[in-house]
């Protein structure tokens, strides 16, 4: 079955054929009520494949999802443990992503991740929320995708960009919350999801000092931006650059933001389209809302 294709979503085609769809993995305690109500979105057409965590008939599933995790996390010491996926995840938030028809699936995919196709659907990403004390406010905490163990021309286009999107869509998140690493490449699609308030530039209590914490209202206005790489005229007429830099190879920038975060010199933001244009280690600019920036 072939969904209608939008336009802005020709680059990822893939989401269009119905051999991959999204799926919930979501126990049904935590089911959301009334999905995709908040955003008025027409991307994701197809109905999500839902699978129970604590179902013992979902263990393949699940191993399916570590593995993707592991291999996509390993290197960077990030990967998540098992008690982490069921304590802080499974039971408390929200797990997503897409799946493939297995049988339509490339075998080198099923032999990464160690997948038999006895099974209908293998999962292809990863995305995790849970809910914070705050109303509203959720954290993201992991998000990958079969495609960082792909060469180029393998890779299925905006498949991590697309989860996300997808669970933040799906679960009516109003503000998202996240950390990721300073020069990591997953910067490039938290950007785009609404503009990026950095509430955190460094962060010595994580496994990783250069960590960076941010928060954005949800707006999908930014979403198609990730496709169409237009300038965001609402952020530009908005905010303005200041004369501070994040340096991803220098602790003392990220120290230095951290410290006028703390004395309350901010809010300071990040452009989605300047870290779009840029290279991973290049330095990038801070912004901040423009009646402020006397
Ligand atoms: C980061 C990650 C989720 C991105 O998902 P993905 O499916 O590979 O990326 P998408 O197809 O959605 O998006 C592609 C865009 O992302 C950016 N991107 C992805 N990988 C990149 C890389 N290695 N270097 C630079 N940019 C990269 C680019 O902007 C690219 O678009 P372009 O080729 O048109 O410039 C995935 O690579 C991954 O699982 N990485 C390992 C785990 C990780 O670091 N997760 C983030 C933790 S916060």
């Amino acid at each position: 079955m072939l969904a209608s294709i939008n336009p802005l979503l020709l680059k990822s085609e893939w989401m269009h054929t119905g051999d991959i769809r999204p799926y919930v993995f979501v126990r049904p305690e935590n089911q959301i009520e009334q999905p995709g109500t908040r955003h008025k979105l027409d991307w994701f057409q197809f109905e999500p494949i839902y699978k129970n965590p604590l179902d013992l008939k979902e263990l393949p599933f699940a191993e399916a999802i570590y593995q993707i995790e592991w291999k996509s996390f390993g290197h960077q010491s990030l990967s998540i443990p098992r008690w982490t996926f069921y304590d802080c995840a499974a039971m408390p938030g929200f797990i997503a992503g897409f799946a493939g028809r297995t049988s339509k699936l490339p075998r080198k995919i099923l032999e990464l991740l160690n997948y038999s196709d006895e099974h209908e659907w293998c999962p292809l990403s990863l995305f995790i929320i849970i809910p914070t004390m705050r109303k509203g406010e959720w954290v993201a905490y992991d998000l990958c995708a079969v495609n960082s163990m792909l060469p180029k021309e393998e890779q299925y286009y905006g498949l991590g960009f697309l989860s996300k999107a997808f669970g933040l869509w799906y679960a009516n998140v109003e503000q998202c919350s996240g950390m990721t690493q300073w020069g990591s490449p997953a910067l490039k699609l938290h950007s785009h999801y609404g503009h990026m308030e950095v509430i955190g530039s460094y962060a010595p209590l994580h496994t990783h000092a250069k960590t960076m914490t941010y928060r954005c209202e949800v707006n999908t206005d930014c979403w198609e931006k990730f496709y169409t790489r237009e300038n965001d005229l609402a952020f530009l007429e908005k905010y303005g650059p200041t004369n501070l830099v994040i340096d991803p190879t220098s602790e003392e920038s990220m120290i230095e933001l951290q410290n006028r975060i703390q004395n309350k010199e901010g809010p300071f933001y990040l452009s989605a389209l300047e870290i779009a244009q840029k290279n991973l280690k290049e330095k990038l600019t801070i912004y901040k809302i423009k009646q402020d920036n006397s």
